[in-house]
């Protein structure tokens, strides 16, 4: 029963990422994710690489501020976060989101030069340089310390998005970090494109893309069924090996989409997600061809290009998240969108009395006053 929170579009300091983990507590959801790097920053101190935090800890989208979690700071997450019964999920994402990184080490680069630090929202353009040793050693020091610091068994590698190398680059890339990733005591989560890798057993894939068309979808060309069919071959390999599905449909599950046209910040790529949306579908619906108990769980992502302060979290993580809480805590039987609005209703006193900022949906009969839970 997970959350993902983008600390690196823009940076979350340990304040507002210790109000989530409260928030969190209260839905009973137990694995936080921490998007810790990405183009736009780095946010995580790596003894021996300061210019990661140095350089790269300074920007974000739209180019002032950032920031950065300090080894302590990184720490105090940790206990505060086991104090409430949640896992961190550090992601350093790579080959691709790397930008802040390669500005950083211009060795890091194939042609041995640093781009400039990145404070757009475009996606794809970046890689590390798979062919070069000096690649290696810097994530085994990067793995290595976050690992270090992580009681957790998980370490999330991103994977996603990689437009600048061939599959076969990739996918020797990505075979390789999951070594790495277990060399340090730790399973290998990755967003759905690591699949198409011959990855070590055990690791987690994170579904965020349809492996199957919804009913009554129009047919998707060859290409795109070709891809689609790669991509199911993949998951059911990592699945025969004994790995694990977590799933965040991107049209359901992302909590930056909009709710609707008029939501002031987000964005639509993935669709509009009101509340009714993201949850009033069976996972059976969708997942079906999956075995049940390859399903590790739900998890909602909430990446921060258009979200700059805890209250913008708040707002698109109110009141989506709870729901993600009870898709991952409740039989379907059980389960019932007329019933769930009310219960979810019942909620804004509290919110109110805690100072969320949480969008009132039209969709839910919102209760002014404490009154009995229907
Ligand atoms: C993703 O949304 N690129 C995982």
């Amino acid at each position: 029963r997970g959350f993902m929170l983008d600390v690196s579009r823009h940076f979350f300091g340990i304040h507002d990422v210790k109000r989530i983990l409260d928030l969190m507590a209260l839905y009973k959801l137990n694995r936080l994710h921490i998007h810790l790097s990405d183009d736009q920053g780095w946010r995580i101190e790596i003894p021996g690489l300061p210019n990661l935090t140095d350089y790269a800890g300074g920007s974000q989208v739209g180019g002032k501020g950032g920031g950065y979690y300090s080894v302590e700071e990184y720490a105090e997450l940790v206990r505060y976060a086991q104090e409430r019964f949640i896992t961190i999920v550090p992601e350093i994402d790579v080959p691709g989101h790397t930008n802040a990184a390669l500005a950083s080490y211009p060795e890091l680069n194939c042609g041995g030069v640093a781009p400039e630090l990145f404070t757009g929202t475009a996606v794809g353009f970046s890689s590390l340089c798979t062919t070069k040793e000096v690649t290696y050693e810097f994530l085994e020091t990067v793995v290595r310390e976050i690992a270090a610091l992580t009681p957790g068994p998980f370490f999330h590698v991103g994977g996603d998005e990689v437009e600048r190398l061939t599959p076969e680059e990739y996918n020797a890339f990505m075979e390789r970090m999951e070594g790495l990733v277990r060399s340090h005591g730790k399973r290998m989560v990755g967003w759905d494109e690591v699949a198409l890798a011959e990855l070590g057993a055990g690791s987690l894939v994170q579904l965020w893309r349809p492996l199957w068309p919804a009913e009554g979808a129009p047919e998707p060309d060859s290409a795109a069924a070709e891809a689609a069919a790669e991509l199911e071959a993949g998951v059911m390999r990592v699945i025969a090996s004994g790995g694990s599905v977590i799933l965040s449909p991107a049209d359901r599950l992302y909590l930056d989409m909009k709710y609707d046209r008029t939501t002031p910040i987000g964005l639509t790529w993935a669709g509009l997600a009101d509340v009714r949306t993201s949850y009033d579908w069976a996972v059976m619906d969708l997942f079906g061809k999956l075995p049940e108990e390859a399903i590790a769980g739900v998890e909602a992502p909430l990446w921060s290009e258009t979200l700059g302060s805890i209250s913008d979290i708040e707002y698109m993580a109110f009141p989506r998240l709870p729901g993600i809480a009870e898709l991952g805590w409740s039989q379907e039987f059980r389960r019932s969108w007329e019933d769930y609005r009310l219960r979810l209703g019942a909620q804004a006193p509290r919110w109110t009395a805690l100072g969320i900022n949480f969008y009132r949906s039209p969709q839910v009969p919102w209760q002014e006053g404490w009154q009995d839970t229907p």
